[in-house]
């Protein structure tokens, strides 16, 4: 298949295409860089620069060539910033999905996997599966929600087939067969533990921040869900596999199955690095839920999906390989051979 990969020079969706290319199909990734790196689309993606806010840019694209499905990544992605900054989300991420939808429809493609996430939750201190309530916390997790909503509309109304996968912590680095970090995590700027925490062993942070030591948990600090971007590209091959195979609604969660708490993934990076960094701790956020696992049965059921890389070592110990190698991520050249 030929798929179109928008958001494709970001963290998950770059992995994604390299997924993509590895089971055989061709991939196009569609990418503004407003926030990814052309560096990170892999070695035989096409690459087109442009913007879904354009919808002419999209039209030319879709007229000169022929998809067969379309994997969804682009949007904006800081919960905190949708708080402060509500029509910059609902714009990007809602409105610009619109365009897409509409120009996927008009040239007749008729399969697309979204990028979703577990900020549609109403949080509750259990596993989270598909059927539990949504409630978003965040502008953001609204926007998920909203796209969501708006694919099943597509889907009665046009006939757009989808796969709607809700990531919870997307984490950990490529590493190629020879253990050499290809992909990795590179936000800009980074609101995200592991990275944040593996700043402090590299001297970019000076400690990192425990926010709450008194939440209902083993160690009293917040619990996560980490899930590897290996195991988050795995998923959506067989998601397009399945769309293929003429399932036409599925919802995902996509957890590793049980949670990490904030203490722990400090020490297991203190491990990791051989640093005895500091973490200072702190009051509690207003908003943060106690614990966010994700129950993925569902997609273990159906689609035989399971996780190859849920061991928080292996995940961190992965991010960090990456770390030290492009301390300043892709604007770091690779170390020579
Ligand atoms: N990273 C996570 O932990 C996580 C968790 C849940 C869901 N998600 C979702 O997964 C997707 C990818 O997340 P990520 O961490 O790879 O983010 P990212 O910022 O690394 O990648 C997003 C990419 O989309 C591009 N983009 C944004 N707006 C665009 C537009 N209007 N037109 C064209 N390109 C545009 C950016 O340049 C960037 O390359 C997002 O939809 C995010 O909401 C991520």
């Amino acid at each position: 298949m030929h798929i179109l990969v928008t958001g494709g020079a970001g963290y998950v969706g770059s992995a994604t295409a390299a997924h993509f290319l590895a089971a055989g199909h061709t991939v196009t990734v569609f990418d503004s860089l407003v926030k990814g790196h052309r560096a990170a689309v892999p070695d035989g993606a096409a690459f087109v620069k442009g913007d879904l806010g354009d919808p002419a840019a999209l039209d030319v694209l879709l007229q000169t060539t022929q998809f067969d499905a379309v994997a969804h990544f682009a949007a904006f992605i800081e919960a905190g910033e949708s708080m402060q900054r509500p029509g910059k989300y609902f714009y990007n991420n809602v409105a610009n999905t619109n365009n897409l939808l509409q120009a996927v429809t008009r040239y007749g493609i008729k399969r697309l996997i979204f990028s979703s996430s577990a900020g549609v939750y109403a949080s509750k201190d259990a596993p989270l599966s598909e059927d539990d309530p949504v409630g978003p916390a965040s502008v953001y997790g609204e926007t998920k929600l909203m796209i969501e909503r708006m694919l099943n509309w597509y889907n009665r109304v046009a006939g757009l087939q989808f796969a709607a996968l809700r990531y919870f912590n997307a984490c950990g680095a490529m590493l190629d067969s020879d253990g050499t970090p290809i992909r990795g995590e590179d936000h800009h700027p980074e609101t995200h533990l592991i990275p944040l925490t593996l700043q402090v062993p590299l001297g970019q942070r000076d400690a990192i921040y425990i926010f709450g030591t008194d939440y209902d948990t083993p160690d009293g600090s917040c619990i996560r869900d980490y899930v590897h971007i290996e195991d988050l590209a795995s998923a959506h091959v067989l998601a397009l596999e399945a769309l293929g195979n003429g399932r036409e609604r599925m919802i995902y969660n996509l957890g590793n199955g049980r949670g990490y708490s904030v203490r722990e993934v400090v020490d297991v990076a203190r491990e990791v690095t051989g640093r005895d960094f500091p973490a200072i701790e702190t009051d509690r956020r207003p908003g943060d839920a106690a614990m966010l696992i994700a129950s993925s049965e569902l997609i273990n059921d159906e689609l035989g999906w399971e996780p190859r890389f849920p061991d928080l070592h292996d995940i961190i110990q992965t991010a960090w390989t990456w770390h030290t190698a492009r301390p300043r991520g892709y604007d770091d050249q690779p170390a020579a051979p």
